[in-house]
């Protein structure tokens, strides 16, 4: 089955780098890139794989188009590729905030998937959730999810929830980076030489995150194995509650979500 990509940017690099680690072939898969020094930068980390500059050029024969340009780009890239695409390609766009609307205006009479994904991908632990649009199956639905499968895990929801989605594990990975700068400082507070901070608190969330994505004990559970009554984290915890902590995140998530749906809006 052949694969195009439209966008060789950080994202479709990382798709393509994914999907050749999952078997797919390098020959199945094109890359339309419209800057030459990126599409020279391709060719040699994905070895195998057609770089072309033209959308059209890599859509053409391909059973999946996946729309990896910026926003504001995915028109154009569309309209360049329509009048090639072959019967039933599946259109899976991973723009942010382009509707299934637009998408099936630019492709009229293909199935279309929309997904958010997040910035996980780049090192193949994404977390994306998908839409299927209004001529999409169940086919398109497990097509889509073998694609972006290959950087990390995928969910299906309903397009009015992508804005929560976009809100909750589109930001997430920024919600955390600043708890990381913010524990860093912290280390620093109590005495301890910046760099020794942050190699401790990197592998803190590592060493966290693994357990979470373990998935066999809940956060709950996790965080109560790791307070003992009347004991240091048991203290620690009071302050990020009573400084409303879990009511910044609340708040963080949905101001993230309306300004999602606003954009949507303006589009
Ligand atoms: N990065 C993330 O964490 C993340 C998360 C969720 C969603 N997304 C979505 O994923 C998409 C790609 O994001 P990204 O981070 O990979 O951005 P990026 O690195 O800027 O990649 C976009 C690439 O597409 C190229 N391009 C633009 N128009 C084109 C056209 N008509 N034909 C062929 N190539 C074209 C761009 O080239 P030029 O730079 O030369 O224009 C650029 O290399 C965006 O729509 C974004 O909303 C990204």
């Amino acid at each position: 089955m052949n694969l195009a990509l439209l966008g060789g940017g950080r994202m479709g690099e990382a798709l393509a780098a994914g999907l050749l680690k999952a078997g797919w072939e390098a020959s199945a898969i094109a890359i339309a890139e419209i800057d030459s020094d990126r599409r020279h930068l391709l060719e040699e980390r994905l070895a195998g794989v057609r770089v072309v500059p033209s959308p059209a050029w890599a859509a053409t024969d391909a059973a999946v188009v996946v729309v990896a340009v910026k926003p504001d780009d995915v028109a154009a890239a569309l309209e360049a590729c329509a009048p090639v695409l072959a019967d039933g390609a599946l259109v899976l766009s991973i723009a942010a905030g382009v509707t299934i609307e637009a998408l099936e205006a630019g492709a009229p009479g293909h199935p279309v998937v929309r997904a958010m994904p997040n910035t996980g991908a780049l090192v193949g632990r994404g977390a994306a959730a998908i839409s299927a649009g209004t001529l999409a199956d169940d086919a398109d639905l497990e097509l889509a999810e073998r694609v972006l499968g290959a950087v990390g895990i995928v969910v299906r929801v309903p397009e009015k929830q992508l804005d929560a989605v976009t809100g909750l594990s589109g930001s997430g990975p920024a919600y955390v980076f600043l708890v990381v700068e913010a524990m860093i400082d912290a280390g620093v507070l109590v005495g301890l030489p910046r760099d020794t901070a942050a190699t401790l608190v990197r592998q803190t969330l590592l060493g966290a995150a693994t357990m979470l994505g373990n998935g066999t004990e809940s956060p709950e559970a996790l965080r109560a194995a790791v307070t003992s009554p009347g004991g240091t984290t048991a203290a620690g915890l009071q302050v990020l509650e009573a400084r409303g902590m879990r009511a910044a995140l609340l708040d963080a998530v949905e101001a993230a979500t309306e300004r999602s749906r606003d954009l949507g809006r303006r589009a």
